[in-house]
């Protein structure tokens, strides 16, 4: 599969490119982005470097893009006939996510969103604890979302988190993420968004960077839910799953599980690291979808819009 990689950025280098040089079926023709700076930094992997896309020399295109610019360039690629993994959240609002509309069926079908962690074994394991009564049924979630710690001296990093602040609370962007986790395990989108708060922890920033919800979920679980970024110091990122029999404790950046129930108490931890583990899951999911092994993006382009809206159903709610 002759693969682009569009989006130089932090997760672009940082975790895309070593998935996709990692995967023996992908052959990466060529490394994309806007900004002149970024093709710089990039010449060094010996790739060929451009300002933008030829849909003539690839098969596939990964966006590592900003939310605000993937709308456009997912109907743009996928309207050229490539195959497109893009970066999560899929836009900043439901409103933006409109651009959507003008994709056919089949262009839809060859779009996968880059919801990373929902490949994970963990998710796979939590899934089968609720469903088979391990925890006991319903069952109350507690998720602490603390990401991107606030530290001066890194100016790059508090610049470009408060870039993103600018363009929506931590809930519209790490929401993507958990909120498809959440419909995931616990059987459908959730029925109502119960309570919502946000707060700034100090002047001047563009939005709220903590905010929170209680959500209600079919079967009668519930979920209390917070997202926080940009203090100096965070609160444990962990999610917990606790109902009558048994609690199961998710670390929220290794996704080593552990469960406690009146018969035991076991962690279980998954070979390799997490974000390896997941990006490979990823690029294997991209390239079963153009192989034909896939009938559709896993996760799909709804999966992407459904998180998009439940974020902004708690930012409105917050507000
Ligand atoms: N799946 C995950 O686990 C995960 C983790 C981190 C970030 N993300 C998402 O990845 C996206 C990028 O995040 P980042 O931290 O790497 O941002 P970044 O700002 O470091 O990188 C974004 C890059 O996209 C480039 N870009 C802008 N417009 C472009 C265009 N039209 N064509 C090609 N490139 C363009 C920018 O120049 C920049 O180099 C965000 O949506 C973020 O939410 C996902």
């Amino acid at each position: 599969m002759r693969v682009a990689l569009a989006g130089l950025g932090d997760i672009g280098l940082g975790a895309h490119l070593p998935a996709l040089r990692r995967h023996p079926s992908v052959r990466l023709v060529r490394l994309v982005d806007p900004d002149a700076g970024r093709r710089e930094a990039a010449a060094a992997q010996g790739i060929p470097v451009g300002a933008d896309v030829d849909p003539g020399e690839v098969d596939g295109v990964v966006l590592a893009t900003p939310p605000w610019v993937t709308p456009e360039l997912v109907v743009r690629y996928a309207r050229a006939g490539l195959f497109v993994l893009a970066e999560k959240p899929v836009a900043t609002s439901v409103e933006a996510a409109g651009v959507y509309g003008q994709l056919s069926a089949e262009e839809r079908g060859r779009v996968q969103v880059g919801l990373t962690y929902r490949h994970d074994p963990a998710l796979q394991q939590l899934a089968t604890w609720i469903s088979d009564g391990t925890l006991g049924t319903p069952v109350l979630v507690r998720a602490h979302i603390y990401d991107e710690p606030y530290d001066p001296a890194d100016v790059e990093h508090a610049d470009r988190i408060i870039a993103t602040l600018a363009h929506g609370t931590p809930v519209v962007h790490e929401g993507a993420h958990l909120f498809d986790w959440l419909s995931h395990l616990l059987g459908g989108q959730p029925e109502s968004v119960d309570d919502a708060w946000s707060r700034m922890t100090r002047p001047g920033l563009p939005a709220a960077n903590l905010t929170g919800a209680r959500l209600s979920y079919p079967g009668g679980h519930q979920a209390l839910v917070e997202f926080g970024w940009l203090t100096s110091a965070l609160p444990r990122c962990e999610l917990t799953f606790l109902g009558d029999r048994g609690l199961a404790t998710l670390d929220g950046f290794t996704f080593e599980l552990r469960l406690r129930t009146a018969a035991e108490d076991r962690e279980i931890r998954f070979p390799g690291d997490r974000m390896t583990r997941c990006f490979d899951l990823q690029v294997q999911r991209f390239v079963d979808l153009y192989d034909g092994a896939c009938k559709a993006g896993v996760p799909s382009l709804d999966d992407g819009i459904a998180a998009l809206r439940t974020a902004q159903l708690v930012a409105g709610r917050a507000l």
